[in-house]
């Protein structure tokens, strides 16, 4: 059962869960509001996993509208929490590393102290203590940088254009993350969803860490595109409404460690999202 099936992640979580022959009902925003208690009691069984994929994910959209992304991001995992914990149904709520301030220079691991910059960090993290005060058996699954590679919105997608259309581009380069490939990631949610990790929260992303201008020349160098055409600014040189962390790598020692498989190098799932671009296609109908 997976909410905001619409969005990147849900989308493509929904496509290859098909793929693999499960039963998988996908329903979008406007299917399924995630802020709706009534919509959770009638879309949620016994014995389901949920995978709650909806929120309001875009940092500046939320930092314009906090109320909304209380509602989203915090009110809307402890709905659906709460209501599987009524019926019997298992939850994996995604977080981001964006609970993090980025103060620390190395990766931030599951126990570290989250004290978020903006919003949208401030409203995941209320957001996965609401699901756990709800349901302490649900797993929290923090990622970060996703990107399709594909013709979405996401960074590498937009990077791709603009390396094919011959344009430069300004890329942050005092801002440290951890790139996740959206394949990867639901590969690894998959595997969580198999329910043999007991751990509540974990960290989902491709090894290693790098900063935006770092993945920008990446991408660029990947296609055969001239890396000069990236050049570097400062985050400060490029205001945007919500605050970032300068640096939110995060660490997955201990995730492993309870039994999520590593991921692979961030460049090498890279060059394969470049190489191949998941297309998740038509949501599969819900049975
Ligand atoms: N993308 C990243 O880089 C990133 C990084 C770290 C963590 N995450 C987390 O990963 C999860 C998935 O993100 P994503 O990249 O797939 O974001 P996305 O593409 O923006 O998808 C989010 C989906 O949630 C839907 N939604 C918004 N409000 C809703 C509501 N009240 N009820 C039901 N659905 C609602 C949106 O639908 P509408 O657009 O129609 O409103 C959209 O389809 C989120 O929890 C996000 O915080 C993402």
């Amino acid at each position: 059962m997976i909410t905001g099936a619409g969005g990147q992640v849900g989308r493509f979580l929904a496509g290859e869960a098909a793929r693999q022959g499960r039963a998988v009902s996908a329903l979008t925003h406007r299917q399924w509001d995630i802020t709706d208690p009534a919509a959770a009691e009638r879309f949620i069984a016994e014995g389901d996993l949920v995978v709650n994929c909806a929120a309001i994910a875009n940092v500046d959209t939320a930092e314009a509208d906090p109320e909304t992304a209380y509602a989203v991001n915090t009110g809307g995992p402890e709905t659906v929490a709460q209501a599987c914990a009524r019926v019997g149904a298992r939850l994996i709520h995604l977080s981001t590393d964006y609970v993090f301030d980025g103060q620390q220079r190395h990766p931030y691991e599951v126990g570290d102290h989250a004290a978020p910059l903006g919003v949208y960090g401030r409203t995941k993290l209320a957001g996965e203590l609401a699901v756990l005060a709800a349901m302490p058996d649900a797993h929290i699954v923090r990622t970060s940088w996703v990107y399709t590679g594909g013709a979405g919105n996401d960074v590498v997608a937009g990077l791709r254009r603009a390396a094919a259309a011959d344009r430069t581009v300004d890329a942050v380069d005092d801002q440290t993350g951890s790139p996740t490939y959206v394949k990867d990631l639901v590969d690894a949610l998959l595997e969580i969803g198999e329910g043999h990790i007991s751990e509540p929260v974990l960290h989902v992303v491709n090894d290693g860490a790098c900063t935006r201008y770092e993945q920008a020349r990446a991408v660029f160098e990947e296609l055969g595109a001239d890396p000069q055409r990236v050049r570097p600014v400062s985050a400060a040189r490029s205001p945007r409404r919500a605050p970032r962390p300068s640096y939110s790598a995060l660490a997955t020692a201990m995730s492993v460690r309870a039994g999520v498989s590593p991921l692979r190098p961030w460049r090498a799932a890279l060059a394969e999202a470049l190489v191949q671009p998941v297309d998740s296609g038509q949501l599969p109908s819900t049975p």
